[in-house]
């Protein structure tokens, strides 16, 4: 694997490899299990938005897997006062191992791997979150044993997380079902993708989503560049909502995620957060297994 720029990219075989990966290094570093694969490597790790997990759990995994990791601000850097990416990246490409970017449109990252020739990964865009639902998938197969045959049910914002779920979901065999106000479905192509490659839904009745699913996923209302519209967004989505109602035509035994960070009473109620709050925190530290294993497979070689 050279890159990961989006989920679309990886087969079925190339994701469960990831994650299987991603259960030995947690069991090794668990038990102490010193795991060196990317010994003397550099990965730069670019930001435009904001992160707390993406940030310090790609910085712990390079420092777990006997490498370092650089934290370069997009603000700082010249990228940020129009230098090209073009530029940016062969320049970084001289210095680094890899790179973790998070920035607003998907063509930066591409256009990163395009001009580049060290492996880029996708720490966050508009578009997608490949390395969140990863760890999502992760934690998934830890609490329900595989993801194939579940059912995942996303309630909230057709966005980032949204497009990558719903690829991530389908490829791994999962029925996903998507509720959204009318206006802020997942992306086009993507869902026409997934209603031909497995079994997808997308309605405005967050009730009929959720019937029966065994996996429940939110986020929140306002993505990071929609400060702006985070007022009239709050009226839109209104009702968008995972709470008691929701998982009661849930499957009983449902798990809920969310990829941090919440906002309590918009998109989750406080009672049902808390109530799921060890799987929640379980997928926030995936992040670090499953990245880890992402950084093996880009930048460990052979
Ligand atoms: N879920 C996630 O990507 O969190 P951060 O924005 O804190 O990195
Ligand atoms: N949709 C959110 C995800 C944050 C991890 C955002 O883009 O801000």
């Amino acid at each position: 694997m050279k890159h990961l720029l989006k989920l679309m990219d990886l087969s079925t075989k190339e994701i469960t490899e990831i994650l299987n990966l991603a259960d030995q290094l947690k069991f090794e570093k668990k038990n102490g299990i010193k795991h060196h694969h990317l010994k003397g490597k550099t990965l730069g790790m670019i930001f435009s938005k904001s992160s707390t997990r993406t940030r310090v759990s790609f910085e712990v995994g390079m420092y777990d897997l006997g490498g370092s990791a650089l934290f370069l601000s997009a603000r700082d850097l010249q990228i940020g006062r129009g230098e090209p990416v073009e530029d940016t990246a062969r320049v970084l490409s001289r210095y680094l191992d890899g790179i973790m970017i998070r920035t607003f449109a998907q063509k930066e990252v591409e256009d990163l791997a395009t001009y580049g020739s060290i492996p880029i990964i996708n720490g966050l865009t508009d578009y997608c979150h490949p390395c969140q639902v990863l760890a999502d998938l992760m934690t998934i197969r830890e609490y329900k044993g595989a993801c194939a045959g579940n059912k995942l049910c996303y309630i909230g914002d057709g966005n980032n997380m949204t497009n990558s779920l719903i690829v991530g979901g389908i490829k791994m065999g999962m029925e996903v079902s998507v509720a959204c106000p009318k206006g802020y479905e997942p992306d086009a192509e993507i869902m026409a993708w997934a209603k031909e490659n497995g079994k997808f839904t997308c309605t405005d009745s967050v009730l009929e989503a959720a019937k029966g699913a065994d996996v429940l996923y939110t986020d929140v209302w306002a993505s990071m560049g929609q400060e702006g519209e985070a007022e009239e967004r709050k009226k839109i989505f209104k009702g968008y909502q995972i709470n008691a109602d929701v998982m009661k035509v849930a499957n009983g035994k449902a798990m809920v995620l969310h990829c941090l960070p919440a906002h309590r009473e918009e998109e989750i109620t406080a009672e049902v957060f808390e109530a799921h709050a060890n799987e929640i925190f379980d997928e926030a530290e995936n992040r670090l297994h499953a990245q880890k294993a992402v950084l093996v497979k880009c930048l460990g070689g052979k």
